[in-house]
């Protein structure tokens, strides 16, 4: 079972954004509870390839902004897409000519739903296929009133970067209501995120909540493990990115909200979580889908555990992520003994007998890899040894985490 309290590493989505913001304030920045997750230091990196200076110490990270000088031509995002397509709107708009480039599986992400609108404000991109790696030229932005048309907040929030380069007007309605980071950090740092345009960004102090997608592992742990009673503190409850809660407390889910505070513009908040043994399934809404994107292959694993039937749709978005993810879902549950089909834009999942199989395979995601890590403690009762590399994509101290938590039984 899992026991006890913990505090998570600085949520991966504001981390990010933070980090480009300290980049183009007038004087240093300190950011405390930073994640410290491959994908953020993709986005570190680049920065520092600008010249960017940063003082990196075990409490906090000093963002120093200088003259934008680069030293590379080529800029590697890895595995994240936040890094790919923020960088996208960004690196032109502060001057930077250059080419991005990723992983294999980020390769393969689609970038033509960026690339079109950032066209459309100038931004010079070399448009010969629509996936990385992508070449862009420094770019004298021209501003833009955009209404979203997929559900993503990196496409939006890229543009946004974008359109902080220049003092005319830029206007985004987000019809989906993805998450609003960049635009809470906007008004928390004296602009207005309801008309973006440059505005004097002083040097501030922002200590990043807890990241309550890493939180969702711990959450489903506890609460399909006989005996658990945990707490995670100070933990982002930004209700863009709280589908995943809401949900699981019309599943009949054991847990409790305390402790809610906002800061920097940010709500957060304590969660406690007990094992919950009378789960039952639900029907996501397109709301919630939006709202716990990230969450659903962990959502999957619980539901296999709810009585009746779950089902996923609207989540057309998950074929698009580090890896297809309804596939990639699909594939390791269905060998775990899962009663789950096959939607174009989901799946549909009855209550299973669960059962931890050794060929199950990680598709180089880190959120399936850990939604597999999950389920071997939930049915083997202890922790896995082999660690999973994979998972330091976004959550390198999973498993340090895990072992805070366990009790042998
Ligand atoms: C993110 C937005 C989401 C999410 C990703 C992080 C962000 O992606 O899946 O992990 O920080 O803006 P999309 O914008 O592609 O939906």
């Amino acid at each position: 079972m899992l026991k006890g309290k913990i505090k998570l590493d600085g949520d991966k989505s504001i981390s990010h954004r933070i980090l480009i913001f300290g980049s183009i304030a007038s004087s240093k920045s300190i950011v405390h509870n930073l994640s410290q997750c491959e994908d953020v230091q993709r986005t570190l990196n680049i920065l520092k390839n600008c010249n960017i200076k940063f003082k990196i110490t075990k409490n906090y990270t000093e963002i120093y902004p200088s003259q934008i000088k680069q030293k590379v031509k080529k800029f590697y995002c890895g595995n994240s897409g936040t890094t790919a397509r923020f960088m996208l709107g960004f690196l032109p708009s502060i001057g930077v000519s250059g080419t991005l480039y990723g992983d294999k599986s980020l390769s393969k992400r689609p970038m033509k739903r960026l690339i079109d609108p950032l066209l459309k404000m100038n931004v010079k991109i070399k448009k010969v296929k629509n996936n990385l790696p992508i070449q862009f030229q420094k770019s004298k932005v021209n501003p833009i009133n955009f209404t979203l048309n997929h559900p993503s907040a990196q496409i939006k929030s890229s543009l946004i970067f974008a359109a902080l380069s220049i003092y005319k007007k830029s206007t985004f309605r987000d019809i989906f209501k993805t998450r609003n980071h960049t635009e809470n950090i906007i008004d928390f740092l004296g602009g207005n995120s309801k008309e973006v345009k440059k505005f004097t960004i002083n040097g501030f102090n922002y200590n990043v909540p807890g990241d309550i997608s890493s939180a969702s592992f711990i959450i489903a742990g506890a609460l399909l493990m006989k005996g658990s009673e945990i707490n995670i503190q100070n933990v982002l409850f930004n209700k863009t990115r709280i589908g995943f809660i809401n949900v699981l407390k019309k599943m009949n889910a054991k847990i409790s909200i305390s402790n809610i505070k906002t800061k920097q513009n940010e709500k957060t908040a304590d969660i406690s979580v007990k094992y919950s043994q009378k789960l039952k399934g639900v029907i996501l809404n397109k709301k919630e889908v939006v709202n716990m994107i990230d969450e659903i292959p962990i959502f999957a694993l619980i539901a296999c555990y709810a009585n009746g039937t779950t089902k996923v749709s609207n989540a057309i978005e998950l074929r698009y992520k580090e890896s297809d993810r309804i596939e990639s879902i699909i594939y390791n549950l269905k060998k775990c003994g899962a009663k789950i089909s096959e939607l174009n834009d989901g799946f549909i999942i009855n209550k299973s007998k669960m059962l931890y199989n050794t060929s199950i395979k990680d598709f180089n995601d880190h959120r399936i890899a850990m939604m597999c890590e999950i389920l071997y403690l939930v049915e083997n009762k202890k922790i896995n040894t082999l660690e999973n590399k994979v998972i330091k994509t976004s959550f390198p101290n999973f498993y340090q985490q895990i072992r805070k938590l366990y009790e042998k039984v």
